[in-house]
């Protein structure tokens, strides 16, 4: 080959690259994969390699007839907080509501106050845990939200430990400002109050600091109106920042539109989002993410309204949306299974979910989510024979590798 060698080229693998618009799953059968500099150099058939493998790069590695996917995003998690919350889960078992728990002072607040009497170290061992689950299914790139301080130092504090997890760990961390999450006991009964704070203080110290990516907010019975969540996206739109909402996910509140009005990326749960916000989300490109351990945790019966989203376009990403509450949940491939099963995605959409679409609720497209040359090399290698068994064989985990940024991640010893 002329000019510059790859670093790693991968042969006997099959790809499922994730590309939308051609075969299933994107596959591409005795496929290979070229890395150079930490980015995808070469994907597509071995038959169309431009040489013999070993002139074309450093290492050249036989993935063993394995299957080859981009490496997961979890787009939705609240994985840094202090405490535990398994005794709520036991009084919900015996009848109350995830409402009346945190109507009474417990749930979100409860959490709360874990978190700001923990120490930095603490987070960041406790959330560490619950990141090496996840890391060991195959997630490269995680989304993690503050909202559990609701005052400035603990919110920063938050922030700051999710951007610490990426340096302890082969994975990249997109952080999430999460203030509007619940009114703080410092500001029970004002709301508007509240929301003047997180507009004036918070947002522009998270920003400043650049320990922000994003806003979002929870619009809801127990915790803010759309007026109120509008005014935390103006406030968002002032510094630049991209929005998300959490939005319909115990009653319709008309989130989704509002999400849509301003261009958000995502809108998240939406299991009571009327067809009116579907067609909203749709006409913006607002990615639907499904969060279905919420769903299943919450024993919730109604579900979002996956055929209206599929006839309309909105894109569909699927999370764990792990929190000490609704969704103590750190197995993501548990979601595409769920995904599946609870909600009727087909076994595509729901890698596509953790994928190609996750990578968009993200504002990632253009570096990840799909094998494609030019992308960040992050990669997931399987023991598995078809891609739909890492939806169908539940609790496995047939990661075989794991790739980050071009670099060998997490792997375990074959079986
Ligand atoms: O996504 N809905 C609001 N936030 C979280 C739950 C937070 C909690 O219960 O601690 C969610 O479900
Ligand atoms: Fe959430």
């Amino acid at each position: 080959m002329t000019g510059e060698m790859w670093d790693t080229l991968w042969v006997d693998v099959n790809l499922a690259t994730m590309v939308d618009g051609g075969e299933p799953y994107g596959a591409v059968r005795d496929g290979a994969v070229g890395i150079s500099a930490g980015r995808l150099a070469f994907v597509g058939p071995r038959a169309g390699l431009p040489g013999a493998p070993q002139s074309l790069a450093q290492d050249v590695r036989s993935g063993r007839g394995r299957w080859v996917s981009p490496g997961l995003i979890d787009c939705h998690t609240h994985l840094v907080y202090g405490g535990n919350r398994a005794h709520e889960f036991e009084q919900r078992l015996a009848g109350a509501s995830y409402e009346e728990i945190a109507t009474a002072g417990g749930g979100i607040l409860s959490t709360v106050m874990a978190t700001r009497e923990a120490t930095e170290a603490r987070l960041l061992d406790s959330a560490l845990a619950r990141l090496d689950r996840l890391l060991a299914e195959g997630v490269t790139t995680i989304e993690i939200k503050s909202g559990y301080g609701l005052d400035l130092p603990t919110e920063l504090k938050m922030l700051t430990v999710a951007r610490r997890l990426a340096k302890e760990r082969p994975v990249s961390v997109r952080t999430t400002l999460l203030g509007a999450h619940a009114v703080p006991p410092e500001f029970v009964g004002r709301p508007d109050d509240y929301i003047d704070f997180v507009c004036r203080e918070v947002i522009p110290a998270a920003a400043k600091a650049g320990l922000a990516d994003a806003v979002d907010a929870f619009c809801e019975r127990i915790g803010f109106t759309p007026e109120q969540t509008a005014r935390v996206f103006d406030a968002a739109a002032v510094h630049d920042l991209p929005v998300k909402l959490h939005a319909e996910q115990l009653s319709d509140q008309g989130g989704a539109q509002l999400a849509a009005r301003y261009g958000a990326l995502s809108a998240d749960h939406l299991e009571y989002v009327s067809s009116e916000g579907v067609e909203a989300m749709a006409q913006s490109g607002t990615v639907a993410v499904l969060l279905p351990g919420a769903f299943y945790v919450l024993k919730e019966t109604r579900k979002p309204p996956i055929d209206a989203f599929r006839r309309l376009g909105v894109p569909m990403a699927v999370s764990t949306d792990c929190n000490p509450g609704s969704s103590p949940v750190t197995s993501l491939l548990l979601m595409v299974n769920m995904a599946c099963v609870l909600f009727g995605l087909t076994v595509e959409e729901a890698l596509a979910g953790v994928t190609r679409n996750a990578a968009r609720a993200l504002g990632l497209s253009r570096s990840r989510g799909t094998l494609e040359v030019g992308k960040v090399a992050d990669l997931a290698v399987w023991n598995i024979e078809s891609p739909a068994d890492l939806a169908y064989a539940v609790g496995a985990n047939p990661l075989h590798e794991v790739v980050h940024a071009g670099k060998q991640g997490n792997s375990r010893a074959p079986r």
